[in-house]
């Protein structure tokens, strides 16, 4: 991430808060973590934080894997270096770093994408040793350094939290924030589950951890409308960036004229328990960025044989250069090419 970037930004502030506003009125330092390999096996990125064998992100329709026992991944989320840090000793640390996952294609979503993980664990003698008061405790400062952080990136905005569930955090919760006009989730947190202290040799102690997507809340701030664009090296996108000092308002992103769009729509008769995730997955290969949207825009089922059939529209626009049809139709005949050998979809 560079210097004027807008994830870097954001990641800057977002430090910059946690050192000097919140840390100096704590006493605490947050040690910083942004250069962990990202590649990993299941027991970090999964079972030390309790997550179950069934949840679905365990799935490989979810997850990148990297080895064919499923072993080794590319980490899913920044949570996976909580238990190494804090087995380490240091009980207050952001971690930020790249994440890869499995998902729809559209304007939000990208296979790659950054998080941020904040923890921060209680000296012994800060808590009374009471198990409901500590956590009420814990949860209360978590939600007032979160709030600060809000307060912080957005300006004086209204808040909301809602429940949620984390395997690794108990209670769990997640912040929105009412943004020009509407609701917005920003974060997910909540107090580090008692086994997880335990695990790194800390318990009794508590504490709190939250984690963000970057790109969702640089998107949020500078009305940023496509993520593929944090991955552009058009100047006209990255000038506008200017690292702004605290006290200035961020800018707000220009956009500039769109190039043209090209849509191709492709259907298909499923196998027996397809995932999207999958078809999703060969158009990202074949076209990577080229790509802005999939959806789906008609399924039906045969009553006859039970089979299913399902159209998506792919919509290909670059966002440096003009696309020709004469370039997207061997994109698509790729698409269609893997579909069959591949995913062992029947094209209609
Ligand atoms: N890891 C969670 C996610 O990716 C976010 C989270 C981090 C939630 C820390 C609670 C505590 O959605």
């Amino acid at each position: 991430m560079t210097k004027g970037h807008p994830l870097n930004i954001i990641k800057k502030q977002i430090e910059n808060y946690f050192n000097d506003v919140w840390g100096k009125k704590h006493g605490a330092k947050m040690s910083i973590f942004d250069d962990l390999s990202p590649v990993m096996n299941t027991y970090k990125a999964f079972d030390e934080l309790l997550i179950p064998l069934d949840h679905p992100g365990r799935q490989p329709t979810d997850t990148y894997y990297l080895s064919q026992e499923q072993q080794i991944l590319l980490r899913p989320h920044t949570s996976a270096h909580q238990n190494e840090i804090l087995r380490e000793g240091i009980t207050s640390f952001l971690c930020t770093g790249d994440v890869y996952r499995r998902d729809s294609i559209d304007a939000t979503h990208f296979p790659i994408f950054h998080q941020m993980e904040g923890v921060h664990v209680f000296p012994k003698e800060a808590l009374p040793g009471v198990e409901e008061k500590d956590t009420l405790l814990v949860v209360e400062d978590m939600k007032m350094a979160l709030e600060g952080l809000a307060k912080h990136l957005f300006g004086d905005v209204k808040f909301r939290w809602n429940s949620e569930y984390f395997p690794f955090t108990d209670p769990s919760y997640e912040l929105e924030i009412f943004f020009r006009e509407q609701w917005l989730e920003v974060l997910g947190c909540g107090a580090i589950h008692q086994q997880i202290l335990k695990n790194t040799n800390l318990s009794p102690r508590r504490g709190w951890a939250f984690g963000l997507g970057l790109e969702r809340l640089a998107m949020i701030l500078f009305s940023i409308p496509d993520i593929r664009l944090f991955w552009s090296g058009d100047q006209r996108f990255l000038s506008q960036f200017s690292s702004p000092s605290p006290s200035t308002p961020l800018p707000k992103f220009k956009p500039y004229s769109k190039h043209e769009i090209c849509t191709k729509d492709i259907s298909f008769w499923l196998p027996p328990s397809f995932h999207d995730h999958a078809f999703f997955d060969v158009v990202r290969d074949v076209a990577g960025d080229l790509v802005e949207n999939v959806t789906l825009i008609d399924s039906f089922k045969d009553v006859s044989s039970g089979r299913e059939s399902k159209c998506f529209r792919v919509s290909y626009r670059s966002m440096d250069r003009n696309l020709t049809n004469k370039e997207i139709v061997p994109i698509q005949e790729q698409v269609r090419a893997r579909c069959e050998s591949e995913l062992g979809l029947k094209l209609r």
